[in-house]
């Protein structure tokens, strides 16, 4: 990919299991949606054909099925393709990408999480991504334990990330708070626990100061 620069808005939702991401991503894009924006709702692993069939071999089986490494490498072959694909020509005609999920969740399930080296990471998000890094990111926090029982609750086959016991799910929740201090200028905090109605008149005040919306 050549180094292209980001016209449209590119704003990722990032957090632990079960903290209410894809209910969010749904209002925020009818949000946007309902001010005449072009809008793309996409995710990760995913978004694309290539991605999503990444995906599947990401998701699902035993909690040790890949190592951190082999697992970032596999993140990392999945985003590209959805980058290349979907992100970036979606932003370069100046449509606004909600993403569920981006690199922060490397950073955090791979790296904090699984031990795989953050000199990797830096690496693979300098060369693979180049510019097109998240202009807003919205980190759903909550409890460790509420969020697994939500998601235990929620059900479905994906669950090969909430099998990880619960001392890796601290790890994750410790370091999207980390990446939030480290990044205050693109990291909001949004706490998860309220009501869906009331995060999302959380996340809507973060996002309406930079689309320029009332
Ligand atoms: P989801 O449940 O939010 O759709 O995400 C699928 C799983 O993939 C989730 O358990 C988190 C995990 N994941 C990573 O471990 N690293 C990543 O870089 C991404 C994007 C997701």
């Amino acid at each position: 990919m050549c180094a292209v620069m980001a016209r449209g808005l590119f704003i990722t939702f990032e957090g632990g299991e079960g903290a209410g991401k894809s209910t969010q991503v749904d209002r925020l894009v009818s949000r946007l949606a309902g001010l005449g924006r072009e809008v793309v709702k996409t995710r990760e692993p995913g978004g694309s054909p290539g991605g999503e069939a990444i995906r599947g071999l990401l998701v699902a089986g035993e909690a040790d099925r890949w190592s951190p490494i082999a697992e970032t490498l596999l993140m990392y072959a999945a985003r590209r393709d959805h980058v290349e694909r979907v992100v970036s020509p979606a932003l370069e005609r100046g449509a606004t990408v909600v993403c569920d999920r981006f690199a922060d969740s490397t950073r955090a399930y791979q790296g904090a999480g699984g031990g795989a080296p953050a000199g990797l990471i830096e690496a693979l998000e300098r060369h693979v991504l180049g510019a097109v890094r998240p202009d807003l990111t919205l980190i759903l926090d909550l409890p460790v334990e509420t969020g697994l029982a939500r998601a235990a609750a929620r059900g479905g086959g994906e669950n090969r990330f909430e099998a990880k016991g619960p001392d890796f799910h601290r790890r994750l929740r410790e370091a999207f708070l980390a990446i939030a201090r480290a990044e205050p200028g693109r990291c909001v905090v949004i706490d998860a626990a309220p009501a869906p109605n009331a995060v999302a008149l959380a996340v809507w005040a973060a996002v309406s100061s930079r689309v320029g919306a009332p």
